[in-house]
């Protein structure tokens, strides 16, 4: 398939845009952004479309995707009533970076679902994201743009290559805003229990007068044992080839100098903060950032860079777990299968 590219960095298309919505009527895949990360994308209501989301990714059939709505009346012909609780989560953070598993209705496609009978629901608020499934006038099915296992795309030039040919359309909006995927949440006995953390914190959620649950597997090894919430959560994800493991102590001092004990007679690749920079002597370092919010933005991209070094090992800067400190030690945690240093 010849893949069309739209360049809308600067400026939104909306010709363009309609072009891609076309392309998801017909049946085909369309590359776009949210505000979290890139979406591959196809029409939630049609099943053949969506099992080609599953082969262009290679991803697990058990693994369910997330169903993208634009609006309240999109998501209430798609889901059954939510409770009120539900209904206060979606009022309070749709649309944005959130996904909430509701019970599914019989017109999502079991594909969608992977069986389930629920489905993760999301308003993207990022405009082309929100005019694309509008202009369909259809709900799009879209897990994060990567091949499975594979960091998500944050930017094109890094999942250009991934996805040519495959898709119908890529739309190129430059780097997203967040750079981590949505928090996934559903409500259980009353609580809202966090399966997936991200940029809507538990602290977030507190804020509105909910109870909130962290699922165990979140920071927890998946033992293989009992079954996961999110199915998601039982797939290797985010490890570069190159073996990595993840150092944190609250004390920053105490932090680097175990960075540079382990770092001893190996060549090793630090990802450390801007400001820890010229603390490390080693040959190669890359900066992450140094708020959360810029590691979140940056990270997926350097992960993608690791292998490229030929390094023995690369050693990464932990961060505190509260926040979106918490979404970030939980991506960082698989991409170093959980080879994890806490002082
Ligand atoms: O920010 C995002 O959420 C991005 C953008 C494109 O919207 N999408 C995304 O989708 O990250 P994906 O497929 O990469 O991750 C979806 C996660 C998976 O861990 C999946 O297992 C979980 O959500 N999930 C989806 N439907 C579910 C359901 N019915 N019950 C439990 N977990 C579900
Ligand atoms: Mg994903």
């Amino acid at each position: 398939m010849d893949t069309k590219y739209f360049n809308m960095k600067d400026k939104i298309n909306e010709d363009k845009i309609y072009d891609s919505a076309q392309e998801i009527l017909k049946g085909n895949l369309v590359i776009f952004p949210t505000e979290t990360v890139y979406g591959i994308g196809a029409n939630a209501l049609d099943e053949n479309a969506c099992k080609n989301i599953f082969k262009a990714k290679g991803r697990a059939q058990d693994n369910p995707l997330i169903v993208h709505v634009s609006d309240i009346n999109m998501l209430n012909k798609v889901v059954e009533k939510p409770s009120e609780i539900e209904e206060k989560l979606i009022n309070t953070f749709c649309p944005g970076p959130f996904t909430i598993i509701l019970k599914a209705k019989n017109i999502i496609p079991k594909s969608v679902t992977a069986g389930l009978d629920t489905v993760g629901i999301r308003m993207p608020s990022k405009k082309i994201a929100n005019l694309l499934i509008k202009i369909a006038n259809t709900p799009i099915a879209a897990p994060s743009a990567n091949i499975s296992g594979r960091p998500s795309g944050t930017k094109i030039e890094d999942i250009r290559n991934e996805f040519q040919g495959k898709v119908a359309t890529i739309i190129d909006a430059g780097e997203v805003d967040i750079g981590v995927e949505s928090t996934v949440v559903k409500v259980m006995n009353n609580k809202v229990r966090i399966l997936r953390p991200g940029k809507i914190t538990k602290e977030d959620i507190e804020k509105i007068g909910l109870e909130v649950e962290i699922d165990k597997n979140i920071l927890g090894k998946y033992d293989g044992k009992e079954k996961v919430l999110s199915p998601g959560m039982k797939y290797r994800h985010y490890a570069p080839n190159t073996k990595c493991m993840m150092i944190y102590s609250k004390d920053e001092e105490k932090m680097i100098s175990k960075i540079k004990e382990e770092a001893n007679n190996k060549t090793v690749l630090i990802i450390c903060k801007d400001k820890n920079y010229n603390k490390y002597n080693c040959k190669y370092k890359i900066k992450m950032g140094n708020t959360l919010e810029e590691i979140a933005h940056n990270i997926f991209s350097i992960l993608r860079k690791v292998d490229k070094y030929n390094v023995d090992l690369v050693i990464i800067e932990g961060m505190e777990e509260d926040g979106l400190g918490l979404a970030l030690n939980n991506r960082l945690l698989r991409a170093c299968e959980y080879n994890y240093i806490k002082l």
